[in-house]
């Protein structure tokens, strides 16, 4: 594994051009630009909540209390943020034809408001709510959220935002595309995520496993910085992004 920022940057650049597929595993730090908090390390979400509000034993046994703060961290802090320059940046790759997939672990829906299509959305999204009984699917409100906990309107049940809790399967349409995505990858990128949580931490070893060119960009080392990345970038996914833009914009000038 090698750490070099600036000749990496201009390295990325260049197995982007040469890539015939290439895949971006994105996670909390790609959006603590846009100013959701990440879950983990200084300031994370998990050193301020109970992680417990996500699991679905507390979440049955106590549907306000786990509601109340889950209404806090997930719809409070995502209401009116827009995707930074990190999102956009991965939205341009995939419009020129850089970018073939994006696994995503967020549910703040940034990467869809950024442009991006082909996304997949390993632990599910915060704009639908789904019943725990009848499993009717509606749209998160804030309409729908100013009484908690939600109520499902067809049989009275508690609603659950159709993200994933602790435990719970990873959905399976998501679950499929993203191991392909992996295994057919030539370059993959492993932008700001810790590696901590399974089994989505498997999908970058998969790539890897596959025979992709890993490059991580993250402002600290994760778990994965010393075991599957080939290429280690520090610094801020809003920051290091659009630097690899600026010289795939000069490389393709210099090969015109
Ligand atoms: P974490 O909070 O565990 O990790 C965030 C990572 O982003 C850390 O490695 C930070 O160093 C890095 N980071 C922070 N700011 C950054 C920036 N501006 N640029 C680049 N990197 C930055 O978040 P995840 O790995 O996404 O699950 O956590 C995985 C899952 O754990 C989440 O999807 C969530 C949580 O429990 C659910 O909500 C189901």
């Amino acid at each position: 594994m090698l750490t070099n920022t600036q000749s990496f940057v201009e390295k990325a650049a260049q197995l982007i051009l040469d890539s015939n597929y290439t895949c971006a595993f994105t996670g909390a730090g790609i959006s603590a630009e846009s100013g959701i908090p990440p879950f983990r390390g200084e300031g994370g979400l998990w050193s301020k909540y109970n992680p417990e509000v996500l699991e679905m034993n507390f979440f049955f046994a106590h549907p306000l209390a786990s509601w109340t703060v889950i209404k806090e961290i997930f719809y409070n802090f995502f209401t009116g943020v827009s995707p930074n320059h990190a999102h956009l940046a991965l939205a341009d790759w995939e419009h020129k034809g850089y970018l073939q997939s994006l696994i995503t672990q967020n549910i703040d829906q940034l990467h869809f408001k950024a442009g991006n299509k082909e996304v997949y959305s390993f632990h599910g999204n915060s704009s639908q709510l789904i019943c725990i009984s009848c499993h009717q699917s509606v749209e998160a409100t804030p309409n729908l959220l100013s009484v908690l906990p939600p109520l499902c309107n067809i049989c009275g049940c508690v609603l659950k935002p159709d993200f994933i809790f602790f435990g719970e399967g990873i959905p399976e349409e998501a679950y499929r595309q993203s191991v392909k995505a992996a295994q057919k990858s030539q370059l993959f990128f492993i932008i700001g995520t810790s590696g901590e949580v399974s089994p989505a931490n498997q999908i970058p070893v998969i790539a890897k496993e596959s025979g992709a060119v890993i490059i991580e960009i993250n402002k600290d080392k994760s778990l994965y910085t010393n075991r599957i990345s080939d290429f280690f970038i520090q610094g801020k996914a809003g920051d290091i992004l659009p630097e690899i833009n600026q010289f795939i914009l000069q490389t393709k000038a210099k090969t015109l």
